[in-house]
């Protein structure tokens, strides 16, 4: 009897220190139980990220060792991830950020180019791009953002209050720390199986990071969970999975950003198509039409050689 008690107590114990030291957050991180567990994230050649595993690693580091993966051949985004093309804040894409030791981005990013930008603290660009002697006076905080997720077809009827729950409920377990009031509100529209959610902090709240979160909801929806278990982000509702298909991610910073104009959106460029289109077609109708009189110009002007 103490035998198996013992027995049971030492395989708990073997299995306690085997598991103990790993990075539940992030997929990619090494880990080192020598002097204490410590785990880090390459995010570049000989550069380590220090993680703590407890929290949802920073954006800035998730992009910098994204980047880094790239560039070595390692498998980073490459499956299932479609990119959306009609976010019309952060279409700029990924790029190399540089971050203060604590993971949050530098107000100025460069992308290890002449030209840079300024961000918010989601590193989403802000303002124009200017060049090296660009000043970012300070990094704005983004306090809201607004996730927008449309979910796969399912078979049934889909109760829109218990969707709304069972989504912040989701959020509050999956993403750490999360508290449940900052989940400001769940819109559902059945008929394009769109569900919005509006994420916000008070401002100058600089505790909460909303940008991580939002981080990590596009990779479960868009390619591969950054956790370590990668176990799917799916909510359930009356015993049935939701399963995501697309999410897009608006940011709202605590000042406006300073776009001198807005980023020629899909919608402008079509129509911009469509008058060049309309010119050009014009312009073929024009020469044709010319060159059909000069034929027949010609023609009659042989005739009349002829004639003489
Ligand atoms: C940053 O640079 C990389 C190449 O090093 C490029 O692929 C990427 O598009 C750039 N990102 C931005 C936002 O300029």
């Amino acid at each position: 009897m103490n035998m198996w008690i013992a027995l049971v107590l030492a395989t708990l114990a073997v299995g306690a220190s085997a598991q103990d030291c790993s990075c539940g957050t992030m997929k990619w991180a090494t880990c080192e139980d020598k002097p204490q567990c410590a785990c880090h994230l390459l995010v570049g050649n000989n550069d380590k990220a220090m993680l703590k595993c407890n929290d949802l690693i920073p954006k800035c580091f998730l992009m910098k060792a994204e980047m880094y993966r790239a560039s070595k051949g390692l498998d980073t985004r490459t499956i299932g991830g479609k990119q959306t093309e009609d976010a019309f804040v952060d279409n700029d894409g990924i790029y190399d950020p540089d971050c203060e030791t604590d993971g949050k981005f530098r107000a100025k990013q460069c992308n290890n180019t002449e030209e840079c930008w300024c961000v918010n603290s989601a590193g989403v660009r802000r303002t124009d791009k200017g060049d090296k002697n660009l000043v970012c006076e300070k990094l704005v905080e983004t306090y809201w953002v607004r996730l927008q997720l449309k979910h796969k077809e399912v078979t049934g009827e889909m109760d829109a209050n218990k969707l709304k729950a069972a989504i912040t409920d989701a959020i509050n377990k999956r993403y750490k720390n999360f508290d449940k009031s900052m989940v400001d509100s769940v819109d559902y529209d059945k008929a394009s199986r769109t569900i919005v959610v509006d994420v916000k902090k008070p401002k100058g709240d600089r505790q909460t990071n909303l940008a991580n979160m939002a981080y990590y909801m596009e990779k479960d929806v868009k390619v591969l969970p950054l956790f370590k278990d990668q176990g799917k982000f799916e909510p359930m509702v009356d015993n049935k999975k939701l399963e995501m298909e697309n999410i897009l991610v608006y940011y709202v910073d605590e000042e406006a950003p300073t776009f001198t104009m807005k980023n020629l959106s899909g919608g402008i460029i079509a129509v911009i198509v469509v008058v060049i289109l309309a010119v050009l077609a014009g312009l073929a109708v024009l020469f044709f039409a010319r060159r059909r009189q000069n034929q027949r110009y010609n023609k009659a002007q042989q005739r009349e050689m002829e004639a003489m």
